[in-house]
């Protein structure tokens, strides 16, 4: 790759052409009223409870000339969902579905018991707080699918946001009622692509086209993949400083990989991560200090394929809750309870298509570029990050942030719940670092209540809590 340069930009008209092709001249023969009727999903096998909100789930096509169809699902509020806002949740990989990870681990209400059968509703989803959308982005995850096979071996970061652009823009028509809402697009790990690229293409689009088409008001991303160089200075740091690795693969590790891409790496590159892999031993990389699920779950060698299982201290934490979400959505009367379409759907659904990951095209070494832009269009911006993540960790996050060299305005602290430390905070203009203290790669699996906590004051746009007041004795 001869060109380090960030295509996007110098494409972002060619976004526009591929969104009226795809979605411009193609009207939809269904009245969208009718299926967004048809998308309320009912009950979900396993539901011994009742919920007082509505969901819905199904396909927009993104791209009538290939058949590109991403699936959704959409967890409105459980209360009042008229006057929160729409936050949409992505997951990354590349090829890993919001599904599987946002909904039934992390954020999402309905969480699956190791039966892989039976469900439970997560107290501390964020539907308390917002109507939640979970997109399997791109095609190729999840449900997502496209007619044409070859494009799943032509996923990048460019098509993804194209795809994206146009999903909201059909969605909206769909669901009338959150047009003109606030909106803000949350997520992980590889999301930290996904979430400032589609950002972005949201803000040129309306600047293109005057009259708000979507009322984009932020965006939050946690243990994200941002610029490749920091991120690599960060992962080796963290992992030698928390004892995982030797000084010499340390050193090593900083030579052969620091100046290369994230998820194309070179082959020296690859021989040494091997070579620290070997050395971490079989400990969870995504959650350095809780256990590993006992099974063979696929560990993978590559170090941002999946943001997948750990777990963590409290009782309920469960290191194999990936496994059951691999059963439960593989059941039959599960994937027509969510209106998937058995001719599209996959011969067998993963919570990651390798796939999709091993085919990726496009992706930029970084992302500030679209930071320092974004900054400057009043977007409200958060970056959080698990501090047991050894995958992206808090360093790497800390050493992005420092790149953009922007005026603190909020000084370095600890915030606080239920009087005890969840993690420290400060503020930058234009932008907000919160850390998440002992939770790993997936915040809000391993600290669900702190995860909430941080959510609320993203989207009330306060700042992290303080101390209550420390009784003296
Ligand atoms: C759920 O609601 C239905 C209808 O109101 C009721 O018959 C049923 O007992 C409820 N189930 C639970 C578990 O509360
Ligand atoms: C994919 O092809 C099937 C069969 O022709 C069709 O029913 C479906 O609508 C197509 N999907 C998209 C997104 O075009
Ligand atoms: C574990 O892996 C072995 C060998 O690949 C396989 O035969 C076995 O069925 C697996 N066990 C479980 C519980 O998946």
């Amino acid at each position: 790759m001869t060109n380090p340069g960030w295509p996007f930009v110098h494409n972002i008209s060619t976004i526009f052409v591929y969104v009226l092709l795809g979605i411009g001249f193609a009207t939809c023969s269904t009245d969208p009223l009718v299926q967004q009727k048809l998308d309320r999903v009912l009950k979900l096998p396993g539901q011994t409870f009742n919920v007082s909100f509505a969901h819905y789930a199904g396909y927009i096509t993104v791209n009538e000339d290939s058949g590109r169809a991403l699936f959704y699902w959409l967890i409105e509020a459980d209360e009042d969902p008229d006057s929160k806002p729409l936050v949409l949740w992505l997951n990354g990989g590349p090829g890993c579905s919001s599904i599987a990870y946002g909904e039934a681990e992390e954020i999402g209400p309905f969480h699956i018991k190791p039966d892989g059968k039976t469900l439970y509703l997560n107290p501390y989803s964020w539907n308390q707080v917002a109507n939640i959308i979970f997109l399997d982005s791109p095609v190729g995850v999840g449900f997502s699918y496209s007619n044409t096979s070859s494009d799943l071996l032509n996923n990048g970061d460019i098509r993804t946001a194209v795809d994206s652009l146009a999903f909201f823009l059909k969605w909206f028509e769909r669901f009338p009622q959150y047009k003109g809402r606030d909106f803000y697009i949350t997520g992980e790990s590889y999301a930290g692509h996904y979430v400032p690229q589609l950002s972005q293409a949201i803000v040129r689009y309306n600047s293109a086209f005057t009259e708000k088409a979507i009322n984009l008001k932020g965006y939050m991303v946690g243990n994200a993949l941002t610029d490749d160089y920091h991120d690599h200075l960060g992962v080796f740091q963290f992992m030698w400083s928390a004892g995982l690795i030797s000084d010499q693969t340390y050193r090593r590790l900083n030579l052969l990989c620091d100046f290369q891409s994230f998820i194309h790496t070179s082959a020296s590159c690859d021989k040494i991560l091997d070579v620290a892999n070997e050395e971490l031993g079989d400990i969870d990389p995504y959650s350095i200090f809780t256990p590993t699920c006992p099974g063979n779950v696929s560990q993978s060698n590559r170090l941002l394929k999946r943001i997948n299982r750990v777990g963590h201290v409290s009782e309920h934490y469960d290191p194999c809750t990936e496994e059951h979400s691999v059963v439960y959505f593989n059941l039959p009367e599960v994937q027509k309870a969510l209106h998937v379409d058995p001719a599209r759907a996959p011969s067998e659904w993963s919570t990651c298509s390798e796939l999709v990951n091993s085919n990726w095209k496009d992706s930029p070494r970084t992302v500030l570029d679209i930071y320092r832009e974004l900054i400057h269009s009043g977007l409200r911006i958060w970056m959080f990050s698990g501090d047991t993540d050894a995958i992206l960790p808090v360093t790497s996050t800390r050493y992005s942030i420092d790149a953009l060299k922007l005026p603190t305005s909020g000084p370095w602290r600890a915030w606080y719940d239920d009087s005890q430390v969840g993690g420290w905070t400060q503020e930058y203009a234009g932008l907000t670092f919160v850390s998440v203290r002992g939770a790993g790669h997936e915040v809000a699996l391993h600290r669900p209540k702190l995860a909430l906590a941080l959510i609320k004051a993203f989207l009330s746009g306060t700042s992290m809590p303080a101390s209550e007041l420390v009784s003296s004795y």
